[in-house]
C-alpha cells in the first residue's frame, strides 16, 4: 500500500517509518533472492543517472552493481564530463536527463553547498533524485545500517543501546553526514542513542535538536557525552568513526591542531570491552585504520563491517526498485 514510486530520498527524516519499513521488507527480500540465484529484473530497461561529484568505492559501485542486478543500466557522471563543469545549472541538467532515464543520484559533500544542489535539482525533477552523500546526510548508508543491525540483534530493535562516536580525519573530510543522519534514524528505530565526540567537534545545532525530538516521540534516550569510554559502557552498537575537523572550524588549518589535540580518541578492544559482551562494531568505511580504529577491532569477532558494506548493495536496490518511474 506504500506507493513510493517518485520519491525523491534527500533525507529518511522526511519519509515515515512505514515506508522505511517497506524499504527494509524489499531489502530483504532482494537479498534472499539474490542468494538462491533468483533472476529479479524489476527495472529492465530503465536508466539510473549517478552523479559524483566526490569519490566513492562502496556508494557508486552498489547502485550501479545494484541496476545490472536489476536488470537496469547505470551511468556515472561527474561535473567534469558533463556540461555541469561549463556551469549548466540544476534545473536545466536535471529537466533533460529526466527525459531520458527514471532516476539520478547526486553525491555532493561539499560543505554548505552539497544539500542546497540536491534541493534545487529535485525542486525541478519529475524523476526521484536520490541523496548519495551530502553535507548534511548519508540516507543510503543509514539505510543499511538499520538493515545490518535488524540482522544481527532481530526486527525489533527496541531498547538496544546505539553508541556513535566521532573523531577525527586526517584525509576524509565529509562533513556531519553520517553522524548527524545516525542521530536522527536510531532512536525512530526504538534504539538509546549517546553520541560522543570531543568538545570542539559539534554537530549542527538543529540536527541536536531534532534527534532529542525524535528521541522524545519514541520513548527513548539521547545523550551527548565527550568521553569515549563513558560512551561505549553498555553499548549494544558501537559506531566509531572519523569526523571531518572542518565539521567544526571551516579550515583545514584549523581542524590539524583539532587532531593533534585527541591522539587517544581511538576506538580499541579495551573500549569494546566496555560494551555488552553480545556487542557489534560497525564502520560505513572508508576507515583510517590504526589511527580512528584498531585492526584488531576492524577485524575482530564484534565487527560487523563487511556485512554492513554488503547490505549497502540490498538497500540501495530497495530505493531503485521502489521510486524508479
Ligand atoms: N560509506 C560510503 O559511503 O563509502 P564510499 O565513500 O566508498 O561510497
Amino acid at each position: 500500500q506504500t506507493d513510493l514510486r517518485g520519491k525523491h530520498l534527500i533525507t529518511l527524516q522526511e519519509w515515515t517509518r512505514e515506508e522505511i519499513d517497506t524499504l527494509l521488507d524489499i531489502a530483504f527480500d532482494l537479498k534472499r533472492r539474490k542468494a538462491l540465484g533468483e533472476k529479479h529484473h524489476l527495472l529492465e530497461d530503465k536508466t539510473f543517472y549517478m552523479l559524483f561529484f566526490d569519490n566513492s568505492t562502496r556508494t557508486r559501485n552498489a547502485f550501479e552493481t545494484g541496476m545490472t542486478q536489476l536488470g537496469g543500466h547505470a551511468i556515472y557522471l561527474t561535473p567534469k564530463t558533463t556540461q555541469i563543469g561549463h556551469g549548466e545549472t540544476p534545473k536545466d541538467t536535471v529537466e533533460v536527463l529526466g527525459r531520458f532515464g527514471n532516476g539520478i543520484g547526486v553525491r555532493n559533500c561539499t560543505y554548505k553547498v552539497g544539500n542546497a544542489y540536491m534541493r534545487e535539482l529535485a525542486k525541478y525533477s519529475k524523476i526521484p533524485v536520490i541523496n548519495m552523500q551530502c553535507d548534511l546526510y548519508h540516507p543510503t548508508q543509514a539505510l543499511a545500517d538499520i538493515m545490518t543491525i535488524q540482522e544481527k540483534f532481530g526486527k525489533n530493535t527496541r531498547g538496544l543501546n546505539f553508541t556513535i562516536s566521532w573523531t577525527y580525519a586526517p584525509k576524509y573530510i565529509r562533513p556531519l553526514s553520517m553522524p548527524q543522519s545516525l542521530i536522527l534514524l536510531m532512536s525512530r528505530f526504538g534504539m538509546n542513542v549517546t553520541l560522543a565526540h570531543p568538545p570542539e567537534f559539534h554537530l549542527l545545532p538543529e540536527f541536536i535538536e531534532q534527534a532529542k525530538k525524535n528521541a522524545a516521540e519514541n520513548g527513548v534516550k539521547f545523550n551527548i557525552v565527550n568521553d569515549m569510554d563513558e560512551a561505549c559502557k553498555d553499548a549494544d552498537i558501537i559506531y566509531a568513526k572519523s569526523w571531518g575537523p572542518i565539521a567544526y572550524t571551516g579550515s583545514d588549518t584549523e581542524g590539524a591542531e583539532l587532531i593533534d589535540k585527541y591522539p587517544n580518541w581511538v576506538m580499541d578492544s579495551r573500549r569494546m570491552a566496555l560494551g555488552h559482551k553480545e556487542a557489534i562494531y560497525m564502520h560505513c568505511m572508508p576507515a583510517d585504520r590504526g589511527i580512528e580504529v584498531t585492526e584488531e577491532v576492524m577485524d575482530g569477532p564484534q565487527s560487523v563491517i563487511y556485512d554492513e558494506a554488503e547490505n549497502r548493495l540490498h538497500t540501495i536496490k530497495a530505493i531503485l526498485a521502489a521510486t524508479l518511474k
